[in-house]
């Protein structure tokens, strides 16, 4: 995508002096995988040439479901390491780890009493994953989930959140607490936008090209991680599921297997998939494998390589997390003592 279908899709003038971006993915599974890399890191990259960017990591989003101590800190180091070797640069962007910015759930509680229970029961991530062990048997933080996400998002007043299409009924319940709160005690947020990519915001599963590819994936050969050596990667395209037929073109109804292949072809190399598919044309879905599994080796490799060196020195990647949640808590303590004084709060000492 060029910049400047970045900055249409943007729906504000993104030349503002200062204006600003905010993201974060969570630290579960072995790994962020090829979807949410193309989905949402390769987009945050480009949005923090522009930007003022804030990209964090969501641990105490991560603790709404059972999580290991040790495990989980270890994912929010290789989480951090990943923004960075995907190309987050931590001198540019502020980066940071939201509990490192006691402000999220101090504003996440005000917003809750604003947020209609049916509301909050509606969104689809809550009753996707309430779903699985009963919805009796699910932890309150699930329900909340996408309250203290607002709160993540509203603190740092920005113009747009670069997100995958997942995420999309998150941000419109973010936009409804803003104008809510607004309406009642005064101008406080900005409405953010979401800046979802044209192409790559819903990368599928290789295995199972109905679903989106995730770590909950059924079989471990539907999903790559970026963790993954350039075996398994190669090994993993060239075993994707396509369709029936031979002609290589793009049809996501008809041919979900391998649009999902011209997908990832295009971002991965910038070309657009009209051009891949003149490119391709009277070849067989082999020969497209085999290019696009070089491909993905070539550049997920020095992903996978960058993160592992920056993982060799954890109290250089702590360092660099404190100073970004010090940066961090500097805006977001002028939004908590706006939005603290507007409810009626009064002042501490
Ligand atoms: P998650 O991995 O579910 O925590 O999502 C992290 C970010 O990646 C969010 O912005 C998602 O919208 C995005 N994302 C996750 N999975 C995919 C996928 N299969 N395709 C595109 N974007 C994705
Ligand atoms: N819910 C997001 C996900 O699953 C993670 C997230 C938490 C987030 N807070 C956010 C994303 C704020 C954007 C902005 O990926």
């Amino acid at each position: 995508m060029t910049d400047r279908t970045q900055s249409a899709a943007f729906g504000v003038a993104a030349t503002e002096p200062g204006a600003r971006v905010l993201s974060g993915m969570q630290p579960t599974g072995d790994s962020l995988h090829l979807g949410s890399y193309m989905g949402a890191l390769l987009n945050w990259v480009r949005t923090q040439e522009q930007f003022d960017a804030y990209f964090f990591i969501p641990d105490l989003h991560a603790i709404t479901v059972p999580q290991d101590p040790a495990q989980l800190r270890q994912a929010v180091r290789r989480t951090a390491a990943q923004y960075i070797a995907g190309g987050i640069d931590p001198e540019r962007s502020t980066l940071f780890v939201q509990s490192h910015v006691p402000e999220h759930v101090q504003l996440a509680w005000v917003l809750m009493c604003q947020t209609g229970m049916g509301e909050a029961s509606r969104m689809t991530q809550f009753k996707d994953k309430s779903a699985k062990g009963g919805a009796d048997s699910a932890g309150v933080g699930l329900l909340t989930y996408p309250i203290l996400q607002a709160a993540d998002i509203l603190l740092y007043q920005p113009h747009g959140v670069p997100v995958g299409e997942d995420q999309k009924q998150h941000i419109e319940l973010t936009r409804d607490l803003a104008q809510r709160f607004n309406h009642r005690f005064g101008e406080t947020f900005r409405i953010p936008e979401p800046i979802i990519p044209e192409v790559g915001a819903r990368i599928l599963d290789l295995q199972e090209p109905a679903a989106k590819m995730s770590k909950s994936a059924s079989s471990p050969n539907g999903l790559i991680n970026l963790t993954d050596t350039d075996k398994q990667i190669a090994k993993k395209i060239k075993s994707a599921v396509t369709d029936d037929g031979t002609e290589i073109r793009f049809d996501r109804e008809a041919k979900p297997g391998v649009s999902n292949l011209l997908t990832i072809y295009s971002v991965l190399t910038g070309k657009t998939v009209g051009d891949i598919v003149a490119e391709y044309q009277g070849k067989m879905y082999g020969h497209l494998k085999v290019d696009l599994a070089e491909i993905a080796v070539q550049h997920l490799g020095p992903v996978r390589d960058r993160t592992s060196e920056l993982l060799d020195d954890p109290a250089e990647l702590d360092a660099l997390l404190a100073k970004g949640a010090a940066k961090a808590r500097d805006v977001a303590t002028v939004t908590l003592t706006e939005a603290y004084q507007k409810v009626g709060f009064l002042p501490g000492t």
